[in-house]
């Protein structure tokens, strides 16, 4: 790799570096491990979530995000902070059935054996089931598709504290040999749905009108919503922005977020039309309530969140001793960001606020290091000019010893 890439001592040190995460653990975790890659970690402060107050991690490599949530978080506080319900920690796991003669005659079947198909499917999750979880329910739709019927499977499973595919995928393979002798079928695909649906996270919060800087403030909010709501181009960032600290929140915790991202936006989708995951309106004393209301299918047990050293350290900052409340908390966080992102968005623009940092960045970028960063992003913002390339001729000036 080395040769190939013709990569310096240096850069292989970088590689090498595997952080917080022991290169053992990594090398168990994916396949052809070469090291690691570190993102800041930063916390989130002022959350006060259904009444209890929480440190939020963070770990992402944008400027802005950490500050603007804890500034949202703040802000909420003064009306009592977020509050969030959930739907219970319910996944879907699809069973494909293909060749199917009489489809209708097919669902009849399956559905009559329905007792006997969740007792095959808890057999492979005793613990799970011993938790209170497992399979809850069974499902069956008829699908007209490109390659003609086709009869799908639905298994609704409680999957408690985990995020729930290895369980779900398992129970749904397991169900193969009875599914096809139930229906003269073939069963192909067996795998969970990220359309987590039946895993929703609700969060609302009240923002008083003054706090956040007057009744100008609720209605910009409430224009910049409605401009998500009527047009997929913005509403793809409107929701861009509640997933900088979902995912955020996410990565810090040993979370999927391959899986958070596709539920969060096919449930965006879920009306046929690509929709904004929270709603903003101005209350009779015109003060501002917002609500998020989205899929949230995270773990404790199981994944990254049990074995990344970095990702067990934060949850246990956290504080959260359910999936259900780490699933609360990320609601809470995309309301927040949300608010955060618009709020600015509709007054000064955000640019302001990411001035001084994406300053620092293209000073590092160009070179600078230790005190000269600072000098270097200063003058570039007092210059109006943030380029890599002023940065680059600060860095030389500054080296050579010469005052800018
Ligand atoms: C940038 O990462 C996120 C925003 O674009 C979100 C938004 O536009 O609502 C600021």
């Amino acid at each position: 790799m080395k040769e190939f890439a013709s990569l310096t001592d240096n850069e292989m040190e970088a590689l090498a570096d595997t952080g917080g995460l022991p290169a053992e653990v990594a090398d168990h975790m994916i396949e052809n491990v070469v090291g690691g890659y570190t993102y800041p970690l930063g916390i989130a402060m002022n959350f006060r979530i259904n009444g209890k107050d929480y440190l939020v991690p963070f770990a992402l490599e944008e400027p802005s995000v950490v500050a603007a949530a804890s500034n949202a978080a703040k802000m909420a506080r003064v009306n009592g902070g977020f509050t969030v319900t959930n739907t219970g920690p319910i996944m879907i796991g699809q069973i494909q059935v293909i060749n199917v003669l009489k489809p209708d005659t097919v669902r009849a079947k399956l559905l009559a054996r329905k007792g006997d198909l969740l007792k095959k499917a808890n057999e492979q999750d005793p613990m799970l089931v011993s938790l209170g979880g497992g399979a809850k329910d069974l499902i069956v739709k008829k699908l007209s598709t490109l390659k003609g019927p086709m009869v799908i499977v639905e298994l609704i499973v409680n999957t408690g504290d985990a995020m729930g595919a290895n369980a779900v995928n398992t129970m749904a393979e397991a169900l193969t040999p009875m599914v096809e002798e139930i229906t003269g079928g073939r069963v192909l695909l067996r795998i969970i749905s990220n359309l987590a649906d039946r895993r929703l996270v609700k969060a609302t919060a009240v923002f008083d009108k003054e706090t956040i800087g007057g009744e100008d403030v609720v209605d910009g909010i409430v224009y910049a919503y409605a401009f998500a709501d009527a047009d997929p181009y913005r509403c793809a960032t409107h929701n861009k922005g509640i997933m900088n600290g979902v995912v955020a929140v996410g990565i810090a915790c040993g979370q999927d977020i391959r899986a958070l991202e596709a539920g969060a936006h096919s449930y965006a989708s879920r009306s046929g039309r690509y929709k904004p995951l929270t709603t903003w309106e101005k209350n009779r004393d015109g003060d501002l309530v917002g609500t998020l209301e989205m899929p949230m299918a995270v773990g404790l047990v199981g994944g990254a969140a049990k074995t990344h050293p970095t990702a067990r350290a934060n949850i246990k900052i956290l504080g959260v001793k359910t999936a259900i409340e780490l699933a609360e908390v990320m609601g809470a966080v995309g309301l927040a960001q949300n608010f955060a992102a618009l709020r600015a968005l509709a007054s000064e623009g955000i640019q302001r606020g990411h001035m001084k940092l994406h300053s620092r960045n293209v000073a590092i970028s160009a070179g600078a290091t230790g005190a000269i960063v600072d000098i270097v992003a200063k003058k570039m913002i007092e210059e109006k000019k943030i380029r890599f390339d002023r940065a680059k001729e600060l860095v030389a000036e500054l080296s050579k010893g010469k005052k800018p």
